[in-house]
């Protein structure tokens, strides 16, 4: 059985005095929470937010990382520095770093691979423009986004990682996928990598993201591929996201 996972990412939002509020009334609410929860802060905010999430039920991670380990890399950030800070996930290929910061399917797979050589997880974003979806292609580019990562690193790579569907005209819009429309894209991600491997395919969890809210939440987990979410706007909002946690 797959543990779900209801993860926050916060995108560039936050202050001191917020994140302690946000942290401080999530961490009061989590004692019915069964599914895993983690928040994906900015990096100023890593050293906080382990401080007061040290010890919980509630891991962290960061949004971002670069491919490289170290070196002349002006205001990047490696995946050894997430450690340091205590980091289990970091988002690689979300597509608002795909679309603005023309990160690539190759870039965001070394990224992938960098993550797990430091020995962090990897949230693994895919998921296909309105265009792509009215064109078409939905299967085709999630496919080729999983198959950047699958060539560079090999399909067992992602047992130890977490992937998240999350179509690009869901995010941030307030039009959620129907549960029968993200629960087809999961089955067609798990279905591909079982080709692969079934073992990988059984164990690994696919998160939706794109517009879930308290209200929508239990229909789209309570489907057979989705495995809990990734939460951008609700994910700030403690009433919200302790919500969206209990639903998995
Ligand atoms: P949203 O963002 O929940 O605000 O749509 C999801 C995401 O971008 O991860």
């Amino acid at each position: 059985m797959r543990r779900k996972l209801v993860a926050g990412n916060w995108k560039m939002h936050g202050s001191l005095a917020e994140n302690e509020a946000l942290l401080s009334a999530v961490l009061a609410g989590m004692g019915d929470v069964k599914a895993g929860v983690a928040v994906c802060a900015p990096y100023p905010y890593l050293a906080q937010v382990q401080s007061l999430l040290a010890g919980s039920a509630i891991a962290w991670g960061a949004q971002n990382m670069s491919q490289h380990a170290k070196g002349a890399h002006t205001g990047e950030v490696s995946a050894g520095m997430l450690k340091d800070f205590g980091c289990t996930y970091v988002i690689v290929g979300h597509s608002e770093r795909r679309a603005i910061y023309g990160e690539s399917d190759t870039l965001v797979a070394m990224k992938f691979a960098a993550a797990q050589a430091a020995g962090l997880t990897p949230i693994l974003c895919v998921g296909e423009t309105l265009e792509e979806r009215e064109s078409g292609v939905t299967e085709a580019v999630v496919g080729r986004q999983l198959d950047a990562v699958i060539h560079a690193c090999g399909v067992q790579s992602l047992a130890k990682s977490v992937v998240a569907y999350e179509p690009v005209w869901a995010i941030g819009t307030g039009k959620t996928a129907t549960p029968e429309q993200a629960q087809a894209v999961h089955a067609f991600i798990r279905e591909k990598i079982r080709a692969q491997d079934a073992g990988v395919a059984d164990g690994l969890v696919i998160q939706y993201g794109g517009s879930v809210k308290a209200n929508n939440a239990a229909e789209l987990f309570s489907q057979p591929d989705i495995d809990g979410g990734l939460i951008g706007g609700a994910s700030l909002s403690a009433d919200e996201f302790l919500a969206i946690c209990r639903a998995g």
